[in-house]
């Protein structure tokens, strides 16, 4: 709690405000959670991100369930008027959409084949951002992803079904305000190219939308030997992505996904071992203290901001 009231300006929640958490049960909420952290984040002058409306992942039973079977599109759009109109004014930006796009699955658009697309088609993403709008129209509305920052088997695909994604957004007039990269970067399998990363976002800005940073952390199992080896090309691979995202001049915040080592979602049973280390994905180190990657941060958002 210390090291987050030192260090941030905005939180996010990991987990409390995912479907699954928020409505266990058709029209049973559980706001609990969430209440509590939007009070720590007004009580020590924060701001809070939702994350997120509409996902694949973290859906109750029940909505999986319905989806599947009798898609009532009340189950979208009633979830985001009730979730996004209890925080009106006090979550400045939400996650509408989370990760719409998959080229894996064969799609000529490049859109993921999720229980939404399947129960709604297409037209789930503009109803879901239009709902938010909606229920809160100052909010910055957010269309979150991650895969388009590096290069890799299907980085390209990704980058490109996205801005065919939004450019259709924009051109029906749905409220979309900005791209957030979650930027999970890998160093090791999908180095960053500047001038891939720069023209991307230089597309995103010229759709008229802000880019937001909004889940920075870097896989690191592989790299270097040492920590000190680790942790250099961590910050190395930190610099080089904010450096180009700054550059557009478009970008109103950067979160990190966690702040210390010690609570990475990088560091589950899934993840650890199959990556073969202990990770050192964040800013903070176990003991709450700053890393070179924090350093990192610093020097590019002080650079961009003189
Ligand atoms: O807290 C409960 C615990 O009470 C229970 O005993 C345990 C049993 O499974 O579950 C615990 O909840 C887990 C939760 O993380 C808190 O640790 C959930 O099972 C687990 O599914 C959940 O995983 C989260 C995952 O999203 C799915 O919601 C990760 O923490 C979180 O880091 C991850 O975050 C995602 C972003 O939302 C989207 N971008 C990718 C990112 C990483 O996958």
């Amino acid at each position: 709690m210390e090291a987050v009231r030192r260090e941030c300006s905005c939180i996010v929640a990991e987990y409390q405000s995912k479907r699954h958490v928020l409505e266990p049960s058709r029209g049973m909420f559980d706001f609990e959670g969430m209440d509590r952290l939007v009070a720590f984040a007004h009580k020590n002058k924060m701001k809070f991100r939702g994350h997120t409306l509409v996902w694949h992942a973290a859906n109750p039973a029940w909505l999986v369930a319905e989806l599947n079977d009798v898609p009532k599109e009340g189950g979208l759009t009633e979830y985001i008027a009730k979730v996004v109109g209890r925080y009106r004014g006090r979550v400045h930006s939400w996650d509408v959409v989370n990760e719409a796009i998959n080229p894996a699955d064969g799609r000529s658009d490049g859109l993921r084949e999720s229980i939404w697309l399947k129960a709604f088609g297409t037209s789930y993403i503009d109803m879901a951002f239009h709902a938010a709008h909606e229920a809160d129209p100052n909010a910055s509305l957010v269309y979150n992803d991650y895969n388009t920052e590096g290069v890799w088997k299907y980085g390209d695909a990704w980058r490109s079904s996205t801005i065919e994604m939004l450019a259709g957004m924009k051109a029906r007039g749905v409220p979309i305000h900005a791209y957030g990269m979650q930027a999970h970067l890998d160093p090791n399998d999908r180095p960053i190219d500047p001038k891939v990363l720069a023209n991307f976002l230089q597309e995103i800005k010229d759709l008229g939308l802000r880019i937001q940073v909004t889940e920075l952390d870097v896989r690191d199992f592989k790299l270097g030997r040492s920590v000190e080896e680790k942790n250099r090309i961590a910050a190395e691979t930190t610099k080089l992505f904010l450096d180009v995202v700054l550059s557009l001049s478009v970008t109103d915040e950067i979160l990190t996904w966690g702040l210390s080592d010690k609570y990475s979602w990088l560091n589950d049973s899934k993840n650890a071992p199959f990556y073969g280390g202990i990770p050192s994905p964040l800013p903070l180190d176990w003991k709450m203290v700053r890393k070179p990657m924090w350093y990192a941060i610093a020097k590019s958002i002080a650079v961009k901001t003189k």
